[in-house]
């Protein structure tokens, strides 16, 4: 499994813990950056995990701010992103069930480590229900059209 990373400052720390909880599970993971806590904007992140993900073989991304909420509305501006705001197992194992998320976006001031474990746990434990295509499917349209 290859897992591609990204967050702004008030995503790092969050994002610091979790890396170092997929690589001790032996899962590869690509940090995108950003690298400290000095101020940074979200977009530039969001941007480069969202290119990653849906141009190069990825399983997924992971993305992080304060809240989760800029950096999904921001990784979702890239084409082929299904980014989603996940804050709990359920929303995570829905978010893959149902929606096919490429890339979760957790927020590193609303979230803590133990629950950014449970999150990312159950997105990977969980699989795409194939009757929900169609919505997909839509999505895609919409983004075609526009
Ligand atoms: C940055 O201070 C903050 O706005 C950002 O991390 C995020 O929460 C935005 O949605």
């Amino acid at each position: 499994m290859k897992i591609a990373m990204g967050s702004d400052h008030g995503g790092f720390e969050l994002k610091e813990e979790v890396k170092a909880y997929l690589k001790d599970k032996n899962i590869e993971v690509v940090d995108f950056g950003t690298h400290s806590t000095a101020s940074v904007d979200y977009p530039d992140f969001a941007e480069k995990v969202g290119h990653a993900v849906t141009e190069e073989p990825y399983d997924f991304g992971i993305v992080m701010c304060g809240t989760g909420i800029g950096i999904s509305i921001a990784a979702n501006k890239v084409h082929g992103v299904r980014a989603a705001l996940v804050y709990d197992e359920k929303t995570a194992k829905l978010a893959k069930e149902h929606n096919n998320a490429n890339i979760i976006a957790l927020g590193g001031r609303t979230t803590t480590k133990e629950e950014a474990f449970k999150i990312v746990d159950a997105f990977m434990n969980s699989t795409f229900e194939p009757r929900h295509q169609n919505r997909l499917d839509k999505i895609t349209k919409i983004e075609e059209h526009e």
